[in-house]
């Protein structure tokens, strides 16, 4: 249990399940990937590694780097690549910001929602850039802006109860295309296209299994934190009511919008 106000808010059963949140993003960022059998991958912010494995299975006569500064992260990319014998696989704890990669080493960069968080995002692009051979392709998702996202607006209004500004910054840093162009332009970056990726996010199989997987996020539990008993009753209720409404056979989805950002080094 999770102590929020007077009442006690339920402790997640599980932690939150990217992989399947982002399953269509994810089909749509590996289509996007050109990579063959002898490529050096570098996936930044790789989270727990399923795009790192992926890429690395392809690129088998090459090698793959993920990298995260989260350490509970790569422990579970490290146990699940170990389960998948994936063995040219490496994950490092590294700030991708301004980690000395080798220079000139990688033939692809790769990020499935990674790159958002950067405090100066020019001189960790260039940072990125240096490590990258000539002509190498960056490859990326990033989430366009909070109000064009139906799981950021419903999710925290049946949270807070009442209409939410849209959150900017942070995962959202990159959201505006002119913007995320002239970073990379800026960083070095060529040939930079940006394509809109319009696929939903998946909460779970059934709308308990929705209010488990909002409650795993930090968002959510420093929401609740404010609410007294009363207030957390009603919240977790309007949560409820927001994931039955958004359930159908296939289970709870919610619209989201992405950009698929491309460049050449
Ligand atoms: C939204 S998660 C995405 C994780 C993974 N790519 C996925 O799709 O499941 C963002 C990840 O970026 C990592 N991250 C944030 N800033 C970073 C940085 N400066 N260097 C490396 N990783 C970073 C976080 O720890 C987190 O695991």
């Amino acid at each position: 249990m999770v102590d929020s106000g007077n009442r006690a808010v339920p402790a997640p059963k599980n932690t939150f399940d990217y992989d399947a949140e982002l399953r269509h993003h994810h089909r749509r960022l590996r289509e996007a990937i050109d990579l063959g059998p002898g490529d050096s991958v570098l996936d930044i912010g790789c989270g727990t590694g399923q795009l790192t494995r992926e890429v690395a299975k392809v690129a088998h006569e090459g090698s793959t780097l993920g990298v995260d500064i989260s350490p509970g992260m790569l422990t579970r990319a490290r146990e699940l690549s170990a389960a998948e014998d994936v063995r040219n696989v490496r994950f490092e704890q590294a700030d991708a910001q301004v980690h000395p990669f080798p220079a000139e080493h990688f033939t692809r960069a790769v990020s499935r929602f990674g790159t958002m968080f950067f405090a100066d995002p020019v001189a960790a692009f260039t940072n990125i850039g240096r490590a990258l051979r000539p002509e190498a392709q960056l490859v990326q998702l990033v989430w366009q802006a909070g109000d064009r996202q139906e799981w950021v607006g419903t999710i925290r209004q049946a949270l807070v109860g009442a209409p939410v500004a849209a959150p900017t910054g942070g995962a959202f840093s990159l959201a505006d295309p002119a913007d995320a162009k002239s970073v990379l332009t800026a960083a070095g970056f060529a040939d930079v296209t940006v394509a809109e990726v319009h696929e939903p996010v998946y909460y779970g199989p059934d709308p308990a299994a929705g209010v488990d997987s909002v409650l795993a996020l930090r968002m959510a539990t420093e929401l609740l934190a404010e609410f007294d008993a009363d207030e957390t009753e009603r919240a977790l209720d309007r949560l409820d009511a927001v994931m039955t409404a958004h359930c159908g056979t296939e289970g709870v989805w919610f619209d989201s919008r992405a950009w698929l950002i491309t460049a050449r080094r």
